[in-house]
């Protein structure tokens, strides 16, 4: 069944728990949402996991772009969200609506993300004016690294628990249709789960939130640079490929690969005729 912006406000009105995943290419797009998954997110996390950048801040208009047209070829029924990368939104409300209106257009995204609060609050509402879903994204919004002085958990102190606070209804109001709440104390994120008419989605935010999203790298424990507390990997997927290629190497140098099976016939006659 495909997945849109109603399957989310369904699920906050009859409690039943959204599920969302990163994808940033076609094979793995199709892998997800074969799965079943409600929505894949292109997340510029990308720029960590795929890219091999130490943060999300490089990565560019054009990163995203590329990554979310393989993903949108490979997910037929997952609402596709796509993130708006570091300076596409936060420069003006024009730069915003333009960027986000590229994601969909050329990206065939069904929705876009952004980070911040009251900060973003005009360039959600003129990004919603032109009919392009929005998810908001608070807590740990990653492209704020260097202002948080390095990836901590948010909302902690009664001061940063009352402008997330704040800051969620304000995303709300400026019309987002979700909005993910990143390493947020779960106590934190139930409350503000429970004050929103919109769903929020976790991650690393406790179980009290409407929804769950992971890069699908860190549970799939393909991603070994670093593993957050709140990542739970379901498979080791990284240390299958590293036997798998183990093997391959070993049966190379043996000559065991290719077998006859691999290999690809000729006619003899043609053979002879070369000598
Ligand atoms: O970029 C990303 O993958 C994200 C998730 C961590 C929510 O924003």
């Amino acid at each position: 069944m495909k997945n849109t912006v109603l399957t989310f406000k369904e699920a906050k009105e009859q409690g039943t728990k959204i599920t969302m995943l990163t994808a940033y290419d076609y094979s793995m797009a199709k892998i997800v949402d074969e799965a079943g998954i409600n929505s894949i997110l292109v997340g510029d996390s990308l720029g960590m996991v795929c890219l091999g950048y130490k943060d999300t801040l490089s990565v560019t208009m054009e990163d995203m772009l590329h990554h979310t047209k393989a993903v949108t070829r490979g997910a037929k029924n997952a609402l596709v969200v796509a993130d708006m990368p570091f300076m596409s939104y936060q420069t003006s409300v024009y730069d915003a609506v333009v960027n986000a209106g590229r994601l969909i257009k050329e990206g065939g995204a069904a929705a876009v993300k952004l980070e911040g609060g009251s900060s973003v609050a005009e360039q959600i509402k003129a990004i919603v004016s032109a009919s392009i879903p929005v998810v908001g994204h608070l807590g740990l919004t990653p492209q704020s690294v260097n202002s948080f002085g390095g990836f901590k958990v948010q909302g902690k102190t009664q001061e940063a628990a009352q402008k997330l606070t704040e800051d969620a209804k304000i995303i709300e109001e400026a019309g987002a249709f979700a909005v993910v709440l990143e390493c947020v104390p779960a106590e934190l994120a139930k409350i503000i789960t429970s004050k929103l008419s919109i769903p929020t989605i976790g991650i690393g935010a406790g179980k009290g939130c409407d929804g769950q999203v992971l890069v699908y790298q860190d549970m799939l424990g393909m991603f070994s640079d670093f593993k957050p507390k709140f990542v739970k990997q379901y498979a080791n997927i990284g240390g299958i490929m590293t036997d798998a290629i183990k093997q391959y190497i070993v049966e190379t140098n043996s000559g065991a690969f290719p077998a006859k099976e691999n290999e690809f016939k000729i006619d003899h006659s043609i053979i002879e005729k070369l000598y």
